[in-house]
């Protein structure tokens, strides 16, 4: 599973030229990532990322990648980042390590949201607990406004206490089952009061590369 994470690492690798500003996803298939970014450095590669969680912002500064943020730019190069799932359209299932709304702030900045995923991540229609970020005052009246559209809530633990978000928001995780229509899910999460960001990444990704075996496949939009 790392030799396959570190394949993919390398693939994505190929789309970072010199100068880019590159958005530095999260997760530990994109650790891969940073790690053959740090070597690419070091050969003389001139680069700036923008991490999207401190997981990874103190990586790249330990690998030595040099950094930026957003108050000093506001278009990104590409941006390259993991995913729990992605469907047939590209539409993205992420946040299950708990950042996806600098994930998503990351991939909407960037003119390519590059997505590497192992095979069993590639599904035909999204299905997984959609994680949702919301805001700790009030999280239970935002809960049951999310069970009124349809999905069951819980909220996620660690180390038997809520997860704290890097905005210092809580994640719940919410089951519809088969998303038929991810946009409207999206939509009817949105505009719920307490509701911060959403795991699902419609209509986002450009470029999927996908792990299978000792291959990597390359899709895009
Ligand atoms: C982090 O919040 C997520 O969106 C990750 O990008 C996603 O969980 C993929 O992580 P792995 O590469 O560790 O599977």
């Amino acid at each position: 599973m790392e030799q396959q994470k570190e394949r993919l690492a390398k693939e994505a690798v190929k789309y970072v030229e010199e100068g880019m500003v590159v958005g530095l996803g999260s997760g530990s298939t994109v650790n891969w990532t940073l790690e053959k970014l740090a070597e690419e450095i070091s050969r003389g590669l001139k680069i700036k990322g923008v991490p999207s969680s401190k997981k990874t912002e103190a990586y790249a500064r330990k690998l030595g990648i040099p950094l930026t943020d957003f108050s000093k730019v506001d278009q990104l190069d590409v941006a390259i980042d993991g995913a729990n799932e992605v469907d047939e359209n590209f539409n993205l299932i992420k946040g299950g390590g708990g950042s996806l709304f600098r994930e998503k702030m990351v991939g909407l900045a960037s003119k390519n949201l590059l997505i590497i995923i192992e095979n069993k991540k590639n599904v035909a229609q999204l299905g997984l607990p959609v994680p949702v970020e919301v805001v700790p005052y009030g999280w239970r009246l935002t809960a049951a406004g999310i069970e009124k559209t349809g999905g069951k809530v819980r909220i996620r633990k660690h180390n038997d206490k809520c997860f704290i978000t890097d905005n210092g928001n809580y994640i719940l995780d919410c089951s519809f089952g088969n998303l038929n229509d991810p946009y409207r899910t999206n939509q009817s999460l949105k505009l719920l009061v307490g509701v911060v960001e959403t795991g699902l990444f419609v209509n986002m990704a450009s470029t999927v590369i996908v792990g299978k075996g000792e291959k990597v496949e390359t899709m895009a939009k």
